[in-house]
C-alpha cells in the first residue's frame, strides 16, 4: 500500500488537535459546572435567607395570608424558584406540590429534588423555625431548579464539540498544507533525478538553497552516483580494451590468410599458416576465457568448492607445473610457511600460477624466487616476491586493472594480455580478501590474502 507523508502528518495533527482540544475542553466544561453550581447554592442561600426575614416579619396568625401572597409574588412564573412551608398544622403549609415534612431529601443540607411534571430536578435548602412563641414549628423550604444551568452546561458542550471538531478539521488540512510545502524539496530531487540517464552521468542532484534534512540523503545518493560513473566509465573502457586486444590476434589471423592466399602454397607452407592461426585463435581463446571468468566474478560469483588445504602444498604443485619456464631462466623457488585453509583449489592455483608467472616473467635470469604464507587472526596471506626492476608507485596500484600493464610494450608479447593480475584480484575478492603490491629495495612483492574459513 502507498503511504503519503503528508497524510500521515495531517492525521497525527488531527489526533494531537483532537487530545489538546478534548482535554482543555473538559478542563473548562468542569470549571463551568462548578462555577455554576456554587452559584445556584449562593441563590438558594439567599432566597433562604430572605425567605426567613419574611416569615419572621410575621407578628400575627392573621398575617400570615399576607405571607403566602408575598412568597407567591417572589415565586417565579416560569418555578424555577419554590417556597414550601411545612407545618403539623396544616392551616401554615404553603406550597405545591406539597413536601412531606419528613420527606428525606428536606434538610438543613442542599438536596436534590425530583420534581412531578419536570425533567430537572431541583436543589432545595430548608431550615425549622418557631416564628411566634404560641406557633408551631415551621419548616421553611426553598428550591432553586437545576434547569437553568443544565441548559448552559448543555448548549457550552455543543459549542466545545462544534469548535473541537472545527478545530481538528483545521489543524488537519493545515498540517496537510504545511506537510506538502516542506516535502517541496523532496519533489524537486525526484525531478532532477529524473532527468539522470547514462548520458549525463557526470550530472549531481543538488538542492539550492541546500536543505539540512536532505543532506545526508543527496550526500549519499550522489556517492552512489560517484561509483556508477566511475564503473560505468571503466566498463566503457573494458568494452573498448576488450575490443583493442580482439584485433591484434583477429588482424594477425586474416594477415597470414591474405599472405598464404596471394599465390600458390605447398603443403608445408600451408601447414606453417594453419599453425600461426592456431596459436593467435589459442591466444584469443586465452583472453576469451580470462574475460568470461572476469564477468562471471563481477557477477558475484564466489568460490563455493571449500576444500581444507594446506596452501604450502597447493604452491608446490603450481610450481611442480612452472618447472620447465624455471629452468629456462635458471630461476629457484623458496616456499616460507604454510597455512590450512578451505580454499577453492583450483582457483587458488590459478592464481599462485598467475602470481609465480609474473614473477619468472619479471626477473632476471638466475634470480631467487619466494613465496611467503603467513597466517593471521582472520586471513591468509599469500605473498610472490621477486628481484626485478622497481615498479613506479603510480602504476602499483593500477596493475590489478584489467588489460593493465605498467610497460605498455609488453602489450604486443604474446602471452601479456594483462588479465592476470585482475584475475588474481577477482580470486582473492571470491575468498572474501584482497590483493596488494609492493615495490622496495630492488624487490617487487605481489600477492592476495584469503579469508581465513577452518
Ligand atoms: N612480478 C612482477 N614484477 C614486475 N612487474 C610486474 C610483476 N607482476 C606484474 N607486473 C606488472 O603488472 C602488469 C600486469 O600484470 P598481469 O595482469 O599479470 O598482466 P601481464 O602479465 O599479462 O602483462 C604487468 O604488465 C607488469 O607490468
Ligand atoms: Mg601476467
Amino acid at each position: 500500500m502507498m503511504r503519503s507523508i503528508a497524510i500521515r502528518l495531517a492525521v497525527t495533527f488531527g489526533i494531537v488537535a483532537l487530545l489538546v482540544f478534548s482535554l482543555s475542553g473538559y478542563a473548562l466544561y468542569q470549571t463551568l459546572a462548578q462555577t455554576l453550581a456554587k452559584q445556584q447554592e449562593d441563590d438558594l442561600r439567599s432566597k433562604l435567607e430572605m425567605a426567613e426575614r419574611l416569615v419572621g416579619d410575621v407578628h400575627t396568625v392573621e398575617r400570615w395570608d399576607e405571607l403566602r401572597n408575598t412568597l407567591t409574588t417572589i415565586t417565579t412564573t416560569d418555578g424555577n424558584t419554590r417556597f414550601w412551608i411545612a407545618c403539623d398544622n396544616t392551616a401554615l403549609t404553603y406550597g405545591y406540590p406539597f413536601p412531606d415534612r419528613n420527606h428525606p431529601r428536606l434538610g438543613s443540607d442542599i438536596k436534590s429534588l425530583v420534581m412531578e411534571g419536570s425533567p430537572d430536578p431541583m436543589k432545595t435548602l430548608g431550615r425549622t423555625l418557631r416564628p411566634l412563641p404560641d406557633f408551631p414549628e415551621i419548616h421553611l423550604v426553598v428550591g432553586v431548579s437545576t434547569g437553568p444551568a443544565t441548559h448552559t452546561l448543555r448548549a457550552f458542550m455543543i459549542a466545545l464539540i462544534a469548535i473541537t471538531f472545527c478545530g481538528i478539521v483545521f489543524v488537519a488540512g493545515f498540517g496537510y498544507m504545511v506537510a506538502r510545502f516542506g516535502l517541496r524539496p523532496l519533489a524537486r530531487l525526484s525531478a532532477g533525478a529524473q532527468t539522470l540517464s547514462p548520458k549525463n552521468l557526470c550530472q549531481r542532484l543538488h538542492l539550492s538553497p541546500p536543505v539540512s534534512e536532505l543532506m545526508p540523503l543527496t550526500a549519499s545518493f550522489n556517492g552512489a552516483l560517484d561509483r556508477l560513473e566511475t564503473a560505468y566509465s571503466q566498463l566503457q573502457g573494458f568494452s573498448a580494451d576488450v575490443a583493442h586486444e580482439l584485433r591484434t590476434p583477429i588482424g594477425n589471423i586474416i594477415g597470414m590468410n591474405q599472405v598464404a592466399l596471394t599465390r600458390e602454397r605447398t603443403p608445408e607452407e600451408l601447414k606453417e599458416t594453419l599453425q600461426s592461426n592456431l596459436e593467435e585463435l589459442e591466444r584469443l581463446r586465452a583472453i576469451v576465457n580470462d574475460m568470461l571468468f572476469l564477468a562471471r566474478a563481477d557477477q558475484g560469483e564466489t568460490a563455493s568448492a571449500l576444500i581444507k588445504a594446506s596452501l604450502a602444498g597447493e604452491v608446490a604443485k603450481t610450481i611442480d607445473f612452472l618447472e620447465p619456464l624455471m629452468e629456462e631462466k635458471a630461476l629457484s623457488v623458496d616456499t616460507l610457511g604454510d597455512a590450512e585453509v578451505s580454499v577453492d583449489r583450483a582457483l587458488f592455483r590459478r592464481a599462485m600460477s598467475n602470481l609465480l608467472h609474473n614473477a619468472i616473467q619479471y626477473s632476471p635470469a638466475g634470480a631467487q624466487l619466494r613465496v611467503e604464507l603467513r597466517r593471521h587472526a582472520d586471513s591468509v596471506e599469500v605473498a610472490v616476491s621477486n628481484p626485478g626492476a622497481a615498479i613506479p608507485p603510480e602504476h602499483l596500484g593500477r596493475l590489478f586493472d584489467r588489460f593493465y600493464r605498467a610497460d605498455p610494450a609488453r602489450a604486443l608479447s604474446a602471452d601479456n594480455h594483462g588479465l592476470g593480475l585482475a584475475i588474481v584480484k577477482a580470486i582473492a575478492t571470491m575468498h572474501g580478501g584482497t590483493v596488494f603490491a609492493i615495490s622496495h629495495a630492488g624487490v617487487n612483492t605481489i600477492g592476495l590474502t584469503l579469508q581465513a574459513r577452518g
